[in-house]
């Protein structure tokens, strides 16, 4: 094995530094994986330049990566040497750089772990596992909704649901697989992405590039909603929200805190969570885990019922990894799935 080099971010604020790390060797319940691709994720950026998150540093950042196995740690039965793998990154993983994507080799806990049939992308794998687990855990855990079947669609069910931001990863995801469930989608896209969007099934498409008046006045005319899913978690969207049920009053299920939550009106109630962590993590959620990992995960992936965003492959391997979190922290991914190749 090449020696290892981490992408690093050693103090607040700080631009990442590739250097030489450490060869890390599987202890027991984990692998040691080649990564070849990593997938970024909004969170990654924000880790690096808000203050919302308090990290301890230095950081090896990058939450999900594919990749193939180098070697495994004692009690590891579900994947062997040379086997390609998903990864993201739950539990106690999430805070130990030693399992950061970020790097030529990483870590994983067996757990957090699914082992890809030869026709699954690294590309595919990456960008759905941890993105589809934070949809699964909002609409199902937090929103009470049904799950779809593992292999096809449930019959319509006659509700309707709103997922603001249908263009996002996230908001993708969740418009497919509430389709599946068999609800109505109601959700929103730039122009630009509009066709990217239609093709996970929405029942209804709004334009969010509008004026807030006509966006609202189609949220309302589209409506009555079972629920809503706010995917993009932003100080702008969680206003449109709060205009949307200011006079109703009522509940939207979020994906991010943002600058003024606190000046929410007390008859709407913003919720958001970690919902991934919330659903690999809780013992009351371990059932529904299981269902995602062993069962929905691997048949969704294989039948592509569900896939992420088109790739953006930057190129340049780790020395890359500023570029992406400048990509996702300026707002420059439109419909978009950001990955680099460690060994690049
Ligand atoms: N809480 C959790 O567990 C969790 C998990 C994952 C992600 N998140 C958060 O969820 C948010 C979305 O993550 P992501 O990975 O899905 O993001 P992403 O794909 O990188 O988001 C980019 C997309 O957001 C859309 N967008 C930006 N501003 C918008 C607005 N004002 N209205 C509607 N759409 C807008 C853009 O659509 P157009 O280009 O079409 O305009 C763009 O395609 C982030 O805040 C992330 O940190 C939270």
């Amino acid at each position: 094995m090449a020696s290892n080099k981490a992408a690093w971010i050693k103090k607040p604020g700080g631009l990442i530094e590739v250097e030489t790390v450490e060869k890390w060797i599987p202890d027991r319940g984990e692998l040691l994986v080649q990564v070849e691709a990593v997938n970024f994720n909004p969170i990654d950026a924000k880790l690096q330049r808000s203050d919302l998150f308090q990290p301890q540093y230095p950081l090896i950042v990058g939450f999900t990566f594919a990749g193939t196995v180098i070697s495994t740690g004692p009690d590891v039965g579900s994947v062997k040497p040379s086997d390609r793998v998903v990864v993201a990154r739950w539990g106690q993983a999430g805070i130990e750089n030693k399992f950061g994507a970020l790097q030529k080799y990483a870590l994983a806990l067996e757990e957090n772990t699914l082992k890809l049939e030869p026709e699954i992308t690294f590309e595919d794998a990456s960008g759905v596992i941890a993105n589809l687990a934070t949809v699964v855990s909002a609409l199902n855990i937090y929103m009470g909704l049904s799950l779809p079947p593992v292999t096809g669609k449930a019959q319509k069910n006659g509700k309707r649901i709103l997922v603001y931001g249908g263009s996002s990863a996230v908001g993708g995801l969740a418009v497919k697989y509430a389709s599946d469930a068999g609800y109505e989608v109601v959700t929103t896209s730039s122009t630009a992405n509009k066709k990217l969007v239609e093709e996970r099934n929405a029942a209804h498409i709004i334009d969010h590039c509008q004026p807030k008046e006509d966006i609202l006045r189609e949220l309302r005319a589209n409506g009555p909603y079972e629920g809503i899913f706010e995917a993009i978690g932003s100080q702008a969207t969680t206003q449109l929200m709060v205009e949307l049920l200011r006079e109703t009053g009522g509940q939207f299920f979020s994906t991010s805190p943002s600058p003024g939550d606190d000046q929410i009106p007390k008859n709407v109630q913003k919720t958001w969570a970690g919902y991934s962590e919330t659903l690999a993590s809780r013992e009351a959620n371990r059932a529904l885990r299981v269902w995602y990992m062993e069962s929905y995960l691997p048949e969704a992936l294989k039948s592509r019922s569900v896939w992420p965003n088109p790739a953006l492959w930057l190129n340049g391997g780790l020395n890359s990894a500023q570029e992406a979190l400048d990509l996702l922290y300026d707002g420059k991914v439109s419909g978009r799935k950001v990955y680099l190749n460690p060994q690049d």
